[in-house]
């Protein structure tokens, strides 16, 4: 039989790892960086755009579809893969993370969340069953268990009861879940920034057992000294044979640390975002294009990048198109900035596989201080 889900470890350096995870929709090199594509598109990008950037899978969320265009008319029209142009694997969120961060008037109890639409104000309601059901309409490969991502600061009583509210709701997912070949459960470990707590979780996710482990309720506002700190021991409290997925996560130092602390997978609207901001990533840090010092200049973002925007494009061009508006502004910076994202996992997967991540470390940060051109 076809190999379905599988995690191969193909090397590894210091706590930093290589592999790829092979699914039915194709490999995922990792660490691997997944664009988001909330509402069944990557703003601003045609899917095989994306791919050109080297991304091996995209995000989605059932929050926002199950809104519009609804699970259920997705699932009439083929599943997400279809209805999207994307072939590819797609790992879908749960929907409760976004459902806390998205709606005002919102209930939280043992049973789920019940919440009002963003977009009508119509009420709805999500547990572990019905996201496991939206996520299978939408035809994800890899599954997100249901949880509540907890809020931070938090109390160390408060994390507590919240993270052992996401461990029965992760019981409850992985047995609404089932068995589905060629499809992937992981499950969330919570408990804030507390040592004890992330232990408790990542014990009661191993023994229910799923296809990957995410540490989750991180990039919530703690800041990365204190994330990192989390980071030093929490990846290491989950199977090393599965992938680790930190989600939400983010800037490009936040994942050159979390990749140095034993992270395979990550997600982050940023490079998408900001492109429609006008903030680019390079590899000597963040610039904005809107600032006035670039009308003149005839360089591109980036001179050793081979994305369309730089190969093709001045600065002075994209300062203009982003000041008046025009569409093709996002379309550049957003293909820039994944184009950005992508090649700097390449380049510590390559380092990794070439036991040089720690050089890699040194010139990322020497690179990065020395500052814009
Ligand atoms: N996205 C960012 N953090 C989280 C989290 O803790 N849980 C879920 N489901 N999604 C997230
Ligand atoms: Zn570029």
């Amino acid at each position: 039989m076809a190999r379905q889900f599988q995690f191969d470890l193909q090397a590894t350096d210091g706590k930093a790892r290589t592999g790829v995870i092979s699914t039915t929709r194709g490999d995922i090199r990792t660490p691997a960086f997944m664009p988001v594509g909330t509402a069944a598109t990557v703003k601003a990008m045609l899917p095989e755009n994306v791919r050109a950037t080297g991304a091996d899978i995209l995000l989605g969320n059932t929050y926002h579809l199950m809104l519009r265009p609804t699970a259920e008319r997705i699932d009439n029209l083929g599943g997400l893969h279809n209805f999207m142009n994307w072939e590819r694997p797609i790992l879908t969120d749960s929907g409760g993370f976004q459902v806390m961060s998205l709606t005002s008037l919102r209930k939280l109890t043992e049973k789920g969340v019940t919440f009002k639409s963003h977009v009508d104000g119509s009420q709805h309601h999500l547990t572990p069953e019905r996201s496991m059901e939206i996520q299978r309409l939408l035809g994800a490969d890899i599954v997100m268990c249901f949880d509540e991502c907890t809020p931070f600061p938090a109390e160390e009583d408060v994390a507590l009861e919240s993270m052992r509210l996401s461990m029965r709701w992760a019981q409850r997912s992985r047995d609404a879940f089932g068995d589905r070949p060629g499809h992937a459960l992981f499950g969330i470990q919570q408990g804030s920034v507390f040592r004890e707590q992330r232990e408790e979780s990542a014990e009661n996710l191993k023994s229910i057992g799923f296809d990957g482990y995410a540490v989750g309720g991180l990039a919530v506002g703690e800041g990365q000294e204190a994330m990192f700190e989390v980071l030093d021991y929490a990846p290491d409290m989950l199977p090393a044979d599965k992938p680790r997925y930190l989600m939400g996560v983010g800037k490009p130092d936040d994942i050159v640390g979390a990749v140095a602390r034993g992270i395979d997978m990550m997600d982050c609207v940023l490079p998408s975002r900001s492109g429609r901001t006008g903030q680019v990533f390079t590899r000597r840090g963040a610039l904005n294009i809107k600032n006035a010092r670039h009308q003149d200049d005839p360089r591109p973002i980036d001179e050793h990048c081979t994305c369309p925007a730089c190969r093709n494009y001045s600065r002075a061009y994209l300062h203009h198109v982003f000041r008046t508006g025009e569409i093709i502004s996002s379309m550049l910076l957003t293909w820039h900035n994944l184009h950005y994202y992508q090649e700097l996992m390449t380049r510590m997967r390559d380092a990794i596989s070439e036991g040089r991540f720690d050089q890699f470390q040194r010139d990322f940060h020497t690179e990065r201080a020395k500052g814009d051109l």
